[in-house]
């Protein structure tokens, strides 16, 4: 009896011992301090610039995981996982400054200097300043709805376990990758901010949501008929035909305010790329 009593109390320990080393563990990744210094930001408040910044904010996937708009998600709940929720704009606007909303953007670092997670700044880093400026005006103009979403971001066991492991990581950009203005080559410009949030070039990746593949883009970029590309960002809809999932959605809530012009120096942009791939 007194034995199986012993034994009982071990077990526990051991729990007791891997709760707190999980639960502090992936506390000290998520607290870590990043330094990356504040830039200032010239916001721009003219309507022009709000419109622009407002179809930019569908084409980099703001819209997608932060709301129509921009009133704040809940991308998952799982009692294992946790709650992941995007905050909405206008209360986020009301704590920051431009100059930190800048580097949140680009660089995934919060206010008080933690990392943001889930924020794809591997492409928004490449956002130049002229256009995350006008993003930050489109931010700036929202104001606060009933509808707006009230949950907040809180990772369960499993959710802790993937930051612990490195599964899931901090969206931290540290280097300065971004140009002042909108670049000539917008092809690249928006391969980089936009679809290379979840495409890899010249290889095939596993999608961040679900199990779906995403193809490597510049060969089947280059493959497709110039009109069945464009109606695939506007529509989601391939040459295939069949239900293309995560990308039908991404089209759908953001890509189809990409212009004719830009579409075709994507496509361009994509063939010269598909052409450099070394033969397998
Ligand atoms: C894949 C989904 C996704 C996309 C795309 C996305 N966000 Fe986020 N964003 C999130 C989530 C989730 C959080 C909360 C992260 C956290 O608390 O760690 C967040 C947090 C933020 C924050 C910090 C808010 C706070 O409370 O500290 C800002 C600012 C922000 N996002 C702006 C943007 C802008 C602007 C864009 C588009 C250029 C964008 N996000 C695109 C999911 C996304
Ligand atoms: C949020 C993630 C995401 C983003 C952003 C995204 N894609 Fe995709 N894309 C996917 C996924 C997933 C597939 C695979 C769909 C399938 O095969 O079921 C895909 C497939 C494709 C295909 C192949 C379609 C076919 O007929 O099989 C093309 C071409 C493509 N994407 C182009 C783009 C371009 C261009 C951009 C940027 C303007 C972009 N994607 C942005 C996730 C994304």
């Amino acid at each position: 009896m007194r034995i199986i009593k012993r034994i009982g109390l071990g077990l526990v320990a051991i729990v007791v011992l891997a709760v707190v080393v999980l639960y502090a563990g992936s506390e000290w990744t998520l607290r870590r301090g990043y330094d990356v210094a504040l830039t200032p930001v010239a916001v721009p408040h003219d309507a022009a610039s709000i419109a622009e910044g407002a179809r930019l904010a569908k084409i980099t996937g703001c819209r997608d995981c932060h709301g129509a708009n921009g009133g704040g998600a809940v991308l998952l709940k799982d009692p294992m996982l946790g709650t992941i929720a995007s905050p909405p704009f206008s209360q986020v606007a009301a704590r920051y400054s431009d100059a930190e909303l800048l580097r949140a953007i680009r660089h995934g670092v919060r206010r008080d200097g933690s990392a943001l997670f889930i924020m794809p700044t591997d492409a928004h880093t490449y956002l130049a300043d002229d256009d995350a400026a006008r993003i930050i005006a489109w931010i700036r103009s929202l104001k606060a709805q009933p509808t707006d979403s009230r949950e907040t971001m809180r990772l369960g066991p499993l959710g802790r376990g993937l930051v612990l492991a490195g599964k899931v990581r901090p969206s931290v950009q540290i280097p300065e990758v971004s140009a002042h203005t909108r670049p000539a080559d917008v092809g690249k410009y928006f391969v980089d901010i936009s679809c290379a949030a979840c495409h890899k070039m010249y290889e095939p990746s596993p999608a961040h949501h679900g199990n779906q593949i995403v193809p490597a883009l510049a060969p089947i970029a280059a493959a497709y008929d110039p009109a069945a590309f464009r109606t695939l960002l506007r529509t989601g809809v391939g040459a295939s035909k069949r239900d293309l999932g995560l990308m039908r959605m991404v089209a759908v809530a953001g890509m189809h305010a990409l212009t004719d012009e830009e579409i075709a120096a994507i496509q361009a942009y994509l063939t010269a790329e598909a052409a450099k791939v070394p033969a397998q």
